[in-house]
């Protein structure tokens, strides 16, 4: 079995020494950052922008794993690339031409995610998820930080990961939403590669233990 990814969420980091918590995380044997963008409008908040993620990446070599809750993502991809993204997620629920914005992303020289909110049926990605690099299922609404995990993520990923199998995808699982030590290893179980987050990691007193105790979960 293929170690967990742990890609730390910096909506909760201390934006004011945002600096002094990447140094950490890059310490740290997270493998990814995980960057949430917000319109208030897609979602009822707004958080950060273009030059705090290039000012993210000049301090990281970590994979940059950006999550789009925006409107019309399609208008900004390039801006995403130049900004330092690795990784470009955009919402199921937010994209009308779905399948040439992941063309798009993938032209630019990201890979490309797709996130599902938490009453998107799994069943609608099948068409478009041999195109994937990545599936993010949310298991929160997703706009804010330190809500708690909706039960129903664990029968959706086996979904996923049946789908995922049926079209030969390559795509991994990412899970990003009430994430903590008590559900990470049923989420691992359940087939997730990929798991996010955020008021775990940064509230808990050492946050270098905190990412080896989801890493860990799954022994
Ligand atoms: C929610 C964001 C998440 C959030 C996770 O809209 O997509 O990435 O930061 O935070 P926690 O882990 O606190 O639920
Ligand atoms: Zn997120």
């Amino acid at each position: 079995m293929k170690p967990v990814i742990i890609s730390p969420s910096m909506l909760s980091a201390d934006f004011a020494n945002l600096q002094r918590d990447i140094t950490t995380l890059n310490n740290s044997t997270a493998q990814w950052l995980h960057l949430d963008i917000m319109d208030g409008n897609f979602v009822p908040n707004i958080s950060f922008g273009f030059p705090v993620i290039s000012a993210m990446r000049k301090h990281t070599k970590k994979t940059l794993d950006v999550h789009l809750m925006i409107e019309q993502p399609e208008r900004y991809i390039s801006d995403f690339k130049q900004s330092g993204a690795d990784i470009l997620t955009v919402h199921y629920e937010a994209c009308t031409h779905l399948h040439r914005t992941i063309q798009q992303i993938k032209s630019a020289g990201m890979k490309a995610g797709l996130s599902l909110n938490p009453h998107t049926p799994v069943q609608l990605i099948e068409a478009i998820a041999a195109d994937l690099d990545l599936l993010l299922i949310m298991s929160v609404n997703p706009g804010f930080g330190g809500q708690s995990f909706i039960e129903n993520t664990y029968h959706k990923i086996k979904k996923v990961k049946e789908i995922l199998l049926k079209t030969n995808s390559q795509a991994l699982i990412e899970v990003d939403g009430g994430v903590t030590d008590k559900n990470a290893r049923q989420l691992i179980d359940a087939g997730a590669d990929v798991l996010v987050a955020g008021s775990f990691i940064f509230r808990s007193e050492n946050i270098e233990q905190a990412i080896l105790q989801l890493q860990n979960a799954s022994h």
